[in-house]
């Protein structure tokens, strides 16, 4: 995988995933030159995970940075993995579910939402930007809005410079994380995680 992050296409912005905090513009946050963030996704797999595919089908280019864990619904996310991901050492995490009311075990992307809340505050008591985690709703049609996702968030991390906790000496976040979800996540049988064009 490429260390050069790529951004080749530019989505409608009125087609755009909704977040449940928008993400700051790009060119409002501080250069960070030389930091390439490592960004854990937890990625539902009838939703943000056929996305990246399609992004992917679509040849459309977003960072190398992000790395995907499937999982069959967000529902399946749990306060301690979103934790977890940042102890392993991801600058940043997020949960991308299908749109509210589209989940297919009915709340689970309500119970991510309502999780991914609960880390944001917990982080900004312990002093920790509460923007290094999020949560994104898309279809599995929104390959483009995947991708801009992937984009913006990657920017604001970019913008909030590294994870204060350091990754464990020769493993990723991404690593650690895949081991400690054990079953929860699935096999990634398609090549999603790896960005078109990087
Ligand atoms: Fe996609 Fe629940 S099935 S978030």
């Amino acid at each position: 995988m490429a260390d050069e992050p790529t951004a080749a296409v530019t989505a409608p912005a009125d087609t755009a995933a909704t977040a449940a905090q928008a993400p700051p513009a790009a060119a409002e946050l501080p250069a960070n030159e030389g930091f390439e963030p490592e960004i854990i996704v937890f990625a539902c797999h009838y939703c943000a995970y056929a996305a990246a595919d399609l992004a992917g089908s679509m040849r459309l280019q977003y960072p190398s940075n992000i790395r995907m864990i499937k999982l069959p619904c967000t529902g399946k996310l749990e306060v301690i993995h979103l934790l977890r991901a940042l102890e392993a050492g991801a600058d940043g995490v997020y949960a991308a579910g299908c749109l509210e009311g589209e989940c297919h075990y009915l709340k689970g992307n309500l119970w991510a939402k309502k999780r991914v809340g609960y880390v944001k505050k917990l982080l900004e008591e312990i002093g920790v930007d509460p923007g290094r985690v999020e949560m994104y709703n898309m279809s599995s049609a929104m390959g483009p809005q995947f991708a801009e996702t992937a984009r913006d968030f990657t920017a604001r991390i970019r913008g909030l410079g590294p994870n204060p906790v350091r990754p464990r000496a020769g493993f990723t976040a991404h690593e650690v994380v895949l081991k400690q979800m054990g079953d929860l996540a699935m096999p990634d049988d398609s090549a999603s995680d790896t960005p078109s064009g990087s």
